[in-house]
């Protein structure tokens, strides 16, 4: 009898080619997990970014949702189908479907080709809290491939520390008071997030130039807002349900008014876990509770007291936030 040659250089040559062949489907299958492979921190380098690491945290967070439930209301579910809802504004459209036919006959629910076609997708969540005065993180944050602010975030004269560009911005009628030809991009999402039927009756008011509604605010929206139908988007309200009832625990069926909501903040993390696949965060937290006088926002002096009737628990979304850091779903890029 005899046995072949037994040669351990061949054995050690066939693993090298196999490591070569996942190295080759690696570089031509995911570019960036390639580069991430090969990665070694440089000066100026855009962070490494994981194909799928957000999704994986969504899980973790919400519970088994796919990525299926659209981010944008579309017209197709109100008219052709009529997609029941099961709950009622914030969380969901039921009992407004007409008024929201109306809004959405004139806006829009694509998603930008530039972010559709990344690979993988870096998104920073710019929070309005007062740790980015002089944090100088407005060059790093405009590198993001999506930038997503909240409410009337300024831009304008506070590059330096915020940033200049803005991919998506989260508003409803009493936070619109900004002026989106100034503070946002020519092709900047301006995302409607509804928290009652008055606020679809604004948004055609404005679009239409309608008799404008006056009553039914907690503060007077802006009348006139200088903003093209096309870059309007009207938020899924299922975001904000998974928000209250998945991060915060909140009651989603309650009887009469809604007592307590997620703020903006927390529903564009929300939103970002899911559009994206890395999610940093930045201008979040507020001061601690002994700091009275310090303010909350990094463009104006307004104090914690005003948050005390805002219907949002700030103590108990700290925790939520701090979980999803412990956790790595996040990454705070000013200090929480
Ligand atoms: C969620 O999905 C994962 C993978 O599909 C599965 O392993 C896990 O058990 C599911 N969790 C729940 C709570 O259904
Ligand atoms: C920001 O920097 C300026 C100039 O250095 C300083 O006067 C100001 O107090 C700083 N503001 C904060 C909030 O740290
Ligand atoms: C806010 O959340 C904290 C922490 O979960 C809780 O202890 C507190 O009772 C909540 N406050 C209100 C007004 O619900
Ligand atoms: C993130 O927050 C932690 C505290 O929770 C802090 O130690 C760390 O410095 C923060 N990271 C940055 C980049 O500010």
């Amino acid at each position: 009898m005899t046995t072949l040659p037994r040669n351990p250089g061949w054995k050690l040559l066939a693993m090298l080619a196999l490591f070569l062949a996942v190295m080759v489907w690696y570089s031509i299958s995911r570019e960036d997990r390639y580069i991430e492979l090969f990665y070694f921190p440089a000066p100026g380098k855009r962070e490494p970014c994981l194909q799928g690491e957000a999704e994986k945290m969504v899980s973790k967070l919400f519970g088994n949702y796919s990525r299926e439930q659209p981010f944008f209301l579309q017209l197709k579910d109100y008219f052709w189908v009529k997609t029941p809802s099961l709950y009622e504004l914030p969380y969901g459209t039921k009992g407004s479907e007409d008024l929201l036919l109306r809004v959405l006959a004139i806006t829009s629910y694509s998603i930008p080709e530039s972010i559709q076609s990344l690979k993988c997708r870096r998104c920073v969540v710019v929070g309005n809290g007062h740790r980015l005065r002089n944090s100088s993180l407005g060059e790093a944050i405009n590198k993001y491939d999506v930038v997503i602010r909240l409410n009337s975030a300024p831009v304008a004269g506070y590059e330096q520390d915020v940033g200049s560009k803005t991919t998506m911005r989260l508003f409803y009628p009493e936070s619109a008071h900004f002026n989106p030809k100034v503070e946002d991009n020519p092709d900047t999402l301006l995302v409607l997030v509804a928290f009652k039927a008055m606020d679809f009756h604004w948004i055609e008011s404005i679009l239409s130039d309608k008799k404008r509604v006056r009553k039914g605010f907690w503060k007077q929206p802006p009348l006139i807002w200088d903003v093209n139908p096309k870059q309007i988007r009207i938020l899924n309200p299922f975001y904000m349900e998974i928000a209250a009832d998945k991060l915060l625990s909140l009651p989603i069926q309650q009887p009469h008014k809604i007592k307590q909501k997620p703020t903006t903040g927390l529903l564009a993390i929300t939103l970002a876990l899911h559009l994206c696949d890395l999610v940093h965060i930045a201008g979040f937290g507020y001061p601690d509770a002994h700091q009275k006088k310090q303010s909350i926002h990094y463009y104006e002096y307004i104090t914690l007291k005003s948050m005390m009737w805002s219907g949002h628990n700030v103590s108990q979304e700290a925790l939520a936030i701090k979980r999803m850091l412990e956790i790595g779903a996040v990454k705070n890029l000013t200090y929480f």
